[in-house]
């Protein structure tokens, strides 16, 4: 997800050992590679950039002894575009008379690229960072001043992006909001800027919160805000910081999986974004489409979205797919498959050893090996011939909750493209997610207290819910220790209809299409004492025949699925809380298993 820091201050000192501690403090956000600029009263901008972790990058560029009044330090997290260093941030204008560095992504960068290279412009390394830079350049070199240049950069980047950008021979930097986080912090002697508190607080607790929309200057005794729309200033009072450094790390929100159970609106609109403008997504589905055989491999939650996904390219394209457990597609597959068959390995480490072992053997046997992952630079990333990135930033908690969702949505994206369905109906998807969050929240935390007692439950879905059943029973198994299994509906009459006793919890996932099958097997339960608890739309039949309905809102059969898993995450969530587990570290697991 990136991160930027920069700092303004009254009289030229040396302001490496900042820039590293504010790297340092953002490196939660997830990152790999690391840089750093300062502006010199001379008119020189020492720049300083490369691939690896901060300790290392800044001990062998000598980051300590940077000197400057004005100073911008970069974590990059990369997207599209390998790690290089030419690809690190902050970047230089063509001159060299500019220095910037963003955290978001440009949807058009390739075409804005484009255009500056027609223009004249030296444009150096294919990061959304640089053009940044030269949206500004361009509009400076035509001889706008410098909020101008901005405001007209700002109609051209298209995407979520937060930046900042500082020119030779000034004293102040300038920096501009748009869907990505910015903070701004006041101290005594200077000002400064970053992508979050974590970086600010060692150095200041007053604070302003600039907007979507508003151009930031930093001179280091004062702020301005300006609008985009008009250039007009903006009045907004500083406020005071009184949180823990651990509680803003969190964002607020007690534990990590919480917060990021609340982040997923937001990656989710980051993902689809870059999906939209990605010149790779074509590539990958020319790939899917030609393949004999088209496999889907993961472990955990990555093969429930595997699942999930194999039901889209069906359902949407007309395109069969087999999901697998990664390590069983070792014996049962890779036997019969060559060239012809294309695989692709989700994984949201990149580093499970289980998924990296049916790579290997998928690659030996000569097929097509695509990857799906969240951690760039991770051994999925740098292995198969081409793989996606998740966009989710740093997932801390063991339990995933985000990762899952935008592996379900680039699935969504990707069967929709490939059936020649328009994408555009998937931008609702993050503002459904958030109502979602906002009308589960205070039922499910109650359903949680009164079914807290029982150790054994089961999830059940149907076609596209049967993937999120099962993921839902892993997420309560993995944080609440209880026994809960995720099975298809129609199977609990096959046997575990026998478990079933007063009271006994039985979850039900309802898509919209699927209601009558759901009803049927809530009667069945119902009807021996238990109690069925059903997600789904509204609809007079769940709510007639279940003991209680969590309403998800309204959506299609395909968004319906990815929308009730927030639900089970939450009640996950407050049955570990109610047991007194901590959900980020539940014990005997690890986020990244590298292991057999
Ligand atoms: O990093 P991966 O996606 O490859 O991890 C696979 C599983 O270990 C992982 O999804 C695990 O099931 C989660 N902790 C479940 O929440």
């Amino acid at each position: 997800m990136c991160g930027i820091f920069g700092i303004v201050t009254d009289k030229e000192k040396i302001l490496g050992p900042i820039l590293i501690e504010a790297a340092q403090r953002l490196t939660y956000r997830g990152y790999d590679s690391v840089g750093a600029a300062t502006l010199k009263d001379n008119g020189e901008i020492d720049l300083r950039k490369d691939v690896g972790r901060v300790e290392a990058v800044s001990s062998k560029y000598n980051f300590s002894e940077m000197v400057g009044r004005r100073g911008i330090t970069q974590l990059r997290w990369a997207t599209f575009g390998a790690p290089s260093q030419v690809n690190s941030q902050p970047h230089l204008d063509s001159d060299g008379d500019l220095v910037g560095a963003h955290n978001g992504n440009v949807v058009n960068n390739f075409e804005l690229r484009q255009q500056f290279i027609e223009e004249g412009l030296t444009v150096r390394s294919q990061n959304d960072g640089e053009t940044c830079v030269h949206a500004v350049e361009r509009y400076l070199k035509r001889g706008y001043e410098f909020i101008d240049a901005i405001r007209l950069a700002y109609g051209d980047l298209e995407g979520d992006y937060a930046f900042v950008i500082g020119r030779v021979k000034e004293d102040c930097l300038y920096a501009i909001k748009k869907g990505s986080g910015l903070v701004v912090g006041i101290g005594e002697d200077f000002t400064c800027l970053s992508s979050d508190l974590p970086s600010i607080l060692p150095l200041t607790r007053t604070i302003i919160r600039p907007q979507d929309g508003e151009i930031i200057t930093l001179w280091a005794d004062r702020v301005e805000l300006r609008s985009v729309k008009d250039g007009k200033l903006i009045q907004r009072a500083p406020e005071l910081v009184t949180e823990s450094m651990d509680a803003v790390q969190k964002g607020g929100y007690p534990h990590f999986m919480l917060k990021e159970i609340h982040e997923q609106p937001l990656v989710a609109r980051e993902l689809l974004h870059l999906l939209e403008g990605s010149q790779d997504v074509d590539n990958v589905l020319q790939q899917i489409k030609n393949a004999r055989q088209f496999y889907l491999a993961g472990c955990g939650t990555s093969y429930h979205a595997c699942l999930a996904g194999s039901v889209y390219f069906s359902q949407l394209a007309g395109k069969a797919s087999i999901p697998v457990l990664a390590p069983q597609f070792i014996p049962q597959y890779a036997p019969a498959v060559d060239h012809q068959d294309v695989g692709l390995f989700v994984s949201q480490s990149g580093e499970t050893k289980d998924v990296l072992n049916a790579l290997q053997t998928a690659e030996k046997n000569g097929m097509t090996c695509l990857g799906l992952a969240n951690v760039i630079g991770s051994t999925l990333t740098r292995t198969t011939s081409f793989c996606l990135p998740l966009c989710c930033g740093y997932e801390i908690s063991v339990p995933a909750t985000k990762t899952f969702t935008n592996q379900v949505i680039t699935f969504l994206y990707l069967a929709t493209r490939l059936g020649g369905g328009d994408t555009r109906q998937l931008e609702m998807i993050p503002d459904l997610m958030e109502q979602t969050i906002q009308m589960v929240a205070p039922q499910i935390e109650s359903i949680a207290k009164s079914i807290n007692t029982w150790n054994d439950m089961y999830t059940l879905g149907y076609g596209g819910t049967y993937p999120i059943a099962l993921e839902g029973a892993l997420k309560l198994k993995e944080i609440t220790y209880a026994h809960c299994e995720g099975m298809l509906s129609t199977e609990f009459k096959h046997g575990p209809l026998s478990a079933v006793s007063d009271g006994y919890p039985v979850i039900f996932i309802s898509g919209p299409q699927d209601v009558p099958l759901i009803v049927s097997g809530i009667n069945e339960v119902t009807c021996r004492g238990a109690r069925a608890i059903a997600i789904g739309e509204e609809d007079a039949r769940l709510r007639a025949n279940a003991s209680d309905l969590v309403l998800i809102p309204k959506s299609t059969p395909q968004i319906a699925p990815l929308l009730a898993v927030i639900p089970l995450q939450l009640l996950s969530y407050h049955m570990s809380l109610l047991r007194g587990y901590d959900p980020d570290f539940p014990r005997n697991l690890s986020k990244t298993l590298t292991v057999d």
